[in-house]
């Protein structure tokens, strides 16, 4: 990320889900807040031509993966929920909304959102503007993965170690570097109470075939003109084999087959995710 800058991939990503909200039956991924976190203008500008953001056909395919992504995290929050989890710290929380519409009872469930803190910032600006009430339940913790501990992070915004949480990590990996990434993922294992997460990376480039690489250098051209270059990669088998040694004992990958025939099955629009990134679910 550009220093001092909010992240426009941010709003990118929050412009899928209002997209998806308006373009897409059935819908994966239910967001009642999706258009208004967008802001005012943005949001009239979508109602009006929701179709003016489809003019490449990879538009569908980030469209399709930045919903499901959200639908599994939300979908393994809710298990954890069920059983012991009180806090979910969202990692890199750009515009997500889970905190402004989270179903549980006041006191059940702690949100930490941690971003960038020029993100960050800017999000509050923006919560400001639609005039969206913060919930009691929300707690901000400005980071920055490249320079702070998410140890540190978390205790200054009074993250409690001995509860119970669940991690989200969604469109973040990829724009931080190889060590940024180990790094936060060893100290979530080394929790001392169960914990979990979600989150997706991006293929190693190696591993794709040419047309998946003309994608990818396609989406890469993008996100690099905005300032935010796709740093880091993984291979799945030793992203996996990586986990299990930093102490997390239930390790799930989850491919774009799996995410298609899981969120996108029998679908008369065609909406399907493409191949290049997948999901990870973790838990010590
Ligand atoms: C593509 S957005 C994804 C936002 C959100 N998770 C979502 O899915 O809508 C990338 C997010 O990563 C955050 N990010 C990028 N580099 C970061 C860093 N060094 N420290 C903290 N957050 C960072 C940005 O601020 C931004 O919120």
């Amino acid at each position: 990320m550009k220093e001092n800058r909010a992240s426009v991939t941010a709003q990118r990503v929050a412009m899928q889900r209002a997209i998806h909200q308006l373009l897409d039956d059935p819908k994966v991924f239910d967001d009642p807040v999706a258009l208004r976190i967008i802001g005012k203008e943005s949001a009239s500008a979508l109602q009006a031509d929701p179709r003016q953001y489809e003019s490449t056909p990879l538009a569908s395919y980030l469209r399709a993966f930045v919903v499901a992504r959200s639908r599994y995290a939300e979908e393994e929050l809710a298990l954890g929920v069920r059983g012991t989890v009180r806090q979910y710290v969202i990692l890199g929380a750009g515009l997500d909304t889970f905190a402004y519409r989270n179903p549980y009872p006041q006191g059940m469930l702690h949100v930490f959102e941690v971003d960038h803190p020029a993100t960050q910032s800017w999000k509050r600006a923006r919560l400001d503007e639609i005039g969206m009430t913060l919930p009691g339940d929300l707690t901000f913790a400005p980071i920055d993965f490249e320079t702070q501990t998410l140890e540190e992070g978390l205790r200054d915004a009074g993250y409690d170690p001995g509860k119970c949480t669940f991690f989200s990590w969604l469109g973040v990996t990829e724009y931080l570097t190889t060590e940024a990434v180990i790094a936060t993922l060893r100290f979530i294992a080394s929790a001392p109470v169960g914990i979990g997460i979600v989150f997706d990376y991006m293929i190693s480039s190696s591993l794709l075939t040419p047309a998946q690489r003309a994608r990818f250098d396609a989406l890469a051209r993008r996100v690099g003109s905005a300032g935010e270059p796709w740093q880091a990669f993984f291979d799945p088998e030793l992203l996996t084999r990586d986990l299990r040694a930093m102490g997390f004992r239930y390790v799930e990958d989850i491919g774009p087959d799996e995410i298609n025939a899981r969120y996108f099955r029998d679908r008369k629009d065609g909406l399907r995710v493409g191949s290049l990134s997948h999901l990870m679910k973790a838990h010590v």
